[in-house]
């Protein structure tokens, strides 16, 4: 992958849509862990491993100075509580390192209500100690490598076994598809197993995130979920990882505020004529629409007393990458219609507190 400098210029448009879903979950998260005040954690951790400089070249803000920003903007809900943040600043070059400190000086950003930790490190040589460190507090893990190659299987394992970790990792996932029969790609990716046949273009990152799922034995509990992002000619995307269904909902929650059509890319992923890609027709009829096939499947769930509770549906339609809100047009619809009995309430509560569906 060729490694260029995204921060000479200023960043592009699938820069900036990665960087809004980065904010919108890192807030999600820390809206959970901080900002509700509910959480028995007091340890919360966010470890930036490819950070950069803060700033691009015209001022727009990176992932570090967005997180930063976020803490500052929680500080009344932090001080005077036990709560203790630590945040990671992590780059393999140094300059960047250096960069990134004159910029938080200037911004004012180097103190708030955390504590800094600079490291000026290769993400794979630092992982192992830094993974250490995570056992016991909530983490959020930000992996924002140039290609494919720093999120090998045994980096996805070791984080998918710290509980109360969520991951963001994002990858140059077409590059990957084109390059799959290259030996040097297969030695950081199963791209056989990853990219069957039929894997198009368009699909790419789902493929790549549909291979990170098959690495989780079964029985174990791991949600993961797809962001694709398309960027001139390539597709990049961005993946998220929780085993905490209320991770998954704040991911999905950024996702959708992105893209209110599939949650899952900034562009028409499903050809669904939103608008096409260059050299394209857009499609105005034949294909079914991700929301109206999710809707579907619900409902006949819910008719066929699969999901007997409000718990159920909850966990069903997060992990097809829906929110409660798609859900609850589903239950209002069957409720006016005379199938079912009204119920309300659906939520993250609903795990502890289930209410059964009543069909009428
Ligand atoms: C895509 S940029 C990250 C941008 C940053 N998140 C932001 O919002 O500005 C990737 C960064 O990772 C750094 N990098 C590249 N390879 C690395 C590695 N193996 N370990 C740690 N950092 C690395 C690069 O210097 C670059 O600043």
């Amino acid at each position: 992958m060729p490694n260029r400098d995204i921060h000479q210029k200023p960043f592009d448009a699938g820069t900036l849509a990665k960087l809004e879903l980065f904010k919108l979950t890192a807030e999600g998260f820390l809206g959970v862990f901080v900002g509700s005040r509910q959480s028995r954690y007091k340890r919360i951790q966010i470890f930036d491993f490819f950070c950069g400089p803060g700033l691009d070249a015209q001022g727009n803000q990176g992932s570090p100075v967005m997180l930063l920003k976020h803490l500052h903007t929680l500080g009344n809900k932090i001080q005077g509580k036990d709560y203790k943040i630590s945040v990671l600043l992590n780059d393999a070059e140094r300059g960047k390192i250096e960069e990134l400190k004159k910029n938080l000086r200037s911004s004012k950003l180097d103190s708030g209500p955390y504590s800094l930790r600079f490291a000026n490190r290769e993400f794979l040589e630092a992982f192992p100690e830094e993974a250490v460190q995570m056992a016991g507090a909530a983490n959020l893990v930000v992996i924002d490598q140039n290609g494919v190659r720093q999120f090998p299987p045994d980096v996805f394992t070791k984080l998918r076994n710290l509980p109360t970790t969520d991951v963001l990792v994002f990858m140059s996932s077409s590059y990957a598809w084109r390059f799959q029969d290259a030996p040097e790609m297969q030695r950081h990716l199963e791209t056989a197993k990853a990219f069957g046949p039929a894997t198009s273009f368009y699909d790419t990152h789902r493929a790549i995130v549909d291979y990170y799922r098959s690495l989780i034995p079964a029985g174990v509990v791991y949600y993961l979920a797809p962001f694709s992002i398309k960027k001139g000619s390539n597709i990049h995307g961005v993946m998220f990882g929780s085993s905490n269904l209320k991770g998954l909902e704040k991911f999905l929650e950024a996702a959708w505020h992105l893209d209110d059509r599939t949650g899952e890319a900034n562009f028409d992923i499903n050809r669904e004529g939103r608008f096409s890609l260059p050299g394209e027709l857009p499609i105005e009829w034949g294909e079914t629409k991700k929301v109206q096939v999710f809707e579907r499947e619900l409902s006949q769930a819910i008719l066929s007393e699969i999901l007997p509770t409000t718990a159920a549906i909850y966990s069903f339609s997060l992990e097809r990458g829906f929110l409660p809100k798609h859900a609850n047009t589903v239950l209002k619809s069957l409720y006016t219609s005379g199938k079912i009995e009204k119920v309300s309430g659906l939520g993250y509560s609903s795990l502890e507190n289930p209410r059964p569906l009543v069909l009428r």
